[in-house]
């Protein structure tokens, strides 16, 4: 059944919305808290996250919302349409005035990515995916890069938040695709390096513990740009389970083939 345009629209409108809370509070004096030690979250998180809350509830009162900055009522993981949104993806970025952030949405109905959305306001960069329908940047269909060899990758990483508990596991694996690839970059935004991905910028991206908001619109992107996306291990990817490996397609055995290497 064809999907209702509805729902990329209300992404898009929701998208743009959430880019305009970002620039009101960006690089101003910032209410930040802090969820963790090294975890923040800010005015702007909250009144984008707010934002959209608003919107969904007022167009598709009974689709669930998952987003980061909400506990997850137990019902929206049972949910038929589930809109998961990360409100700002890139905060430690935000908080410190460094402009590198997004804002990501997601539809999943009956566990299927159908849209995804991630708006960058300060490029004015808007990535879309609908499922089937390509991947796109501000309306030009996007591609991944044809790139075939590691030595001659940009690939991209992150770490979470947790990354003093076990860093030097993951120290082990950025260790070994420095000694593989032509350059390694960690951006701090998921996010935003998923949609990289699918634009071809970067040629591949890994990271483990991530959240569904942090890496659901990125995913369909990558798979509509002709790209690979799996979980670390070359499995199907499960958004909740917090593991992802993305590439052009060309590299991602290869870089599945680094990351075992360095776990032995
Ligand atoms: C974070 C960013 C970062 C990644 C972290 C995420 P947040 O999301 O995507 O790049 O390395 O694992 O938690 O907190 O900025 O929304
Ligand atoms: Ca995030
Ligand atoms: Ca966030």
């Amino acid at each position: 059944m064809a999907l209702d345009p509805l729902y990329l629209a209300t992404a898009i409108e929701a998208a743009l919305a959430c880019g305009r809370i970002h620039l009101q509070y960006f690089r101003k004096t910032l209410d930040i808290q802090k969820k963790g030690r090294i975890d923040l979250v800010t005015a702007a998180d909250l009144a984008a996250e707010a934002r959209f809350r608003a919107l969904i509830a007022s167009r598709f009162p009974d689709h669930a919302v998952i987003g980061e900055e909400t506990a997850i009522e137990a019902t929206a993981r049972e949910a038929r349409c589930q809109w998961i949104i990360d409100p700002i993806d890139g905060t430690t970025n935000f908080a410190h005035g460094l402009a590198i952030f997004c804002v990501s949405i997601a539809l999943q109905v009956e566990g299927h990515l159908e849209v995804g959305v991630i708006y960058d306001p300060i490029a004015e960069e808007l990535f879309t995916a609908e499922r089937g329908g390509g991947a796109r940047l501000n309306g030009a269909p996007l591609g991944v890069s044809r790139v075939s060899e590691l030595v001659d990758a940009m690939l991209c990483t992150g770490f979470p938040y947790t990354v003093r508990e076990d860093r030097m596991q993951q120290v082990d694996v950025f260790a070994a695709f420095l000694g593989t690839a032509q350059a390694v970059r960690r951006l701090g935004s998921a996010a935003l390096d998923l949609a990289y991905v699918a634009a071809g910028r970067l040629d591949g991206f890994w990271e483990e513990r991530l959240h569904p908001w942090d890496m659901a619109a990125g995913a369909l992107l990558v798979a509509e740009a002709g790209g690979t996306i799996t979980n670390i291990h070359g499995g199907a990817l499960d958004l909740f389970q917090g593991h992802v490996m993305a590439s052009n397609g060309r590299l991602h055995e290869q870089m599945l083939g680094v990351v075992r290497g360095a776990r032995r």
